[in-house]
């Protein structure tokens, strides 16, 4: 099966699974500006990743535009995140992203990442600060949204090569 991943990146997580699936499977892996320039016409499978942002997925609207054209494909998108793969908050925030045909054609996984301050842009950094300063203050903070402020205060580095085996099973099924 001829397989492209396509992927969207700011600090590098995303980019490494995707080249992570790219080397398992022998696909070709290219960052979204390049694959916009690029035929998907050879493709049997096309594999799209994009990191977290907000419950929303980075550049998501671009892969969903083109879900039409390519109905002859196999369809994976995947998000990288944050939060560790155990959250319960993680399948129904994926599954908002796409509507109910989408999701009939879009196989979706989430495979987790980290944070990295050190290669964040300004923008990102700044509203990082805001969510953690609001989530700081709220009163009568769950232990679960405490832990996340720990979490998330600093950079940390939970992705791990093991996540991507349910998207290498879906592209071999
Ligand atoms: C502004 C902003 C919002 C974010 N929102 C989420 C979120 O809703 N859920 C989550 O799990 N991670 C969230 N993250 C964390 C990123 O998705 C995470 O750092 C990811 O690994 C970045 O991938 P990248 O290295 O490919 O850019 C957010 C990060 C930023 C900067």
């Amino acid at each position: 099966m001829k397989t492209i991943v396509i992927y969207n990146s700011q600090t590098g997580f995303t980019k490494r699974y995707a080249k992570w699936i790219a080397e398992a499977t022998g696909a070709d892996c290219l960052e979204l500006s390049a694959a916009k320039r690029k035929s998907m016409e050879p493709y049997d499978a096309i594999v799209f990743g994009g990191w977290a942002c907000a419950g929303g997925i980075s550049k998501l609207h671009w892969f969903k535009s083109n879900i039409d054209k390519w109905e002859d494909k196999k369809l994976i998108a995947f998000c990288v995140g944050g939060s560790p793969i155990e959250n319960p908050e993680i399948e129904p925030a994926l599954k908002q992203n796409f509507n109910d045909s989408e999701l009939k054609k879009v196989n979706v996984f989430y495979c987790p990442g980290g944070f990295n301050y050190e290669k964040m842009s300004a923008p990102s950094k700044l509203m990082m600060k805001l969510f953690i300063k609001t989530l700081k203050a709220k009163k009568d903070k769950t232990e679960a949204e405490q832990v996340m402020i720990n979490m998330i205060s600093t950079s940390y580095d939970i992705s791990d090569k093991k996540y991507i085996d349910p998207i290498l099973e879906c592209l071999h099924a």
